[in-house]
C-alpha cells in the first residue's frame, strides 16, 4: 500500500575539513586527534587566540594572551589544571580562568567546550 519509505531529513555530520561549523554559538576550532591528553595548543576563534587544552580527557579553554603582559599562554608549560606562562610564571586554572601564581592579577577568560564526535567545539562564556 504505501511505497518504499526513506527518511528526509538526515543527520548532519562534521569532516575535519570543515574549520568553522557553528552551532548554538559553538565554533568548531579542532578535532580530538589534535589534542591528546596532557597537550595544549593555540587555536583561532574568530580572530581571538585561545589555549585549548585536554586533562586526562577533558577538554578546558582559556585566553591565550596573559593576562599579566601578553605573554603567549600556548608556549607554556601545563602542570595538571595549570598553565604557566613562559615569560614571568604566572599561572592560570585552566578550568576557571583565575590566576593561581602571579605576577598576574587579573584571571583569564575562558569559553564553553563540548566535543561531538572527533570535533571539538568553543564559544565564548
Ligand atoms: S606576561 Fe605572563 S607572567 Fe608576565
Amino acid at each position: 500500500m504505501f511505497p518504499d519509505w526513506k527518511p528526509l531529513i538526515t543527520k548532519p555530520s562534521f569532516s575535519d575539513s570543515m574549520c568553522a561549523v557553528k552551532t548554538e554559538g559553538y565554533t568548531r576550532v579542532a578535532s580530538t586527534d589534535e589534542v591528546p591528553p596532557g597537550v595544549s595548543r593555540k587555536v583561532d576563534l574568530a580572530g581571538a587566540a585561545v589555549l585549548l587544552a585536554n586533562v586526562d580527557g577533558s577538554y578546558y579553554a582559556i585566553r591565550n594572551e596573559c593576562t599579566h603582559v601578553g605573554g603567549p599562554l600556548d608556549e607554556g608549560r601545563l602542570y595538571h589544571f595549570e598553565v604557566e606562562c613562559p615569560w614571568h610564571g604566572s599561572r592560570f586554572d585552566l578550568r576557571t580562568g583565575s590566576v593561581t601564581h602571579g605576577p598576574a592579577r587579573l584571571p583569564e577568560p575562558t569559553y564553553d567546550v563540548k566535543v561531538d564526535g572527533k570535533n571539538i567545539l568553543i564559544r565564548p562564556k
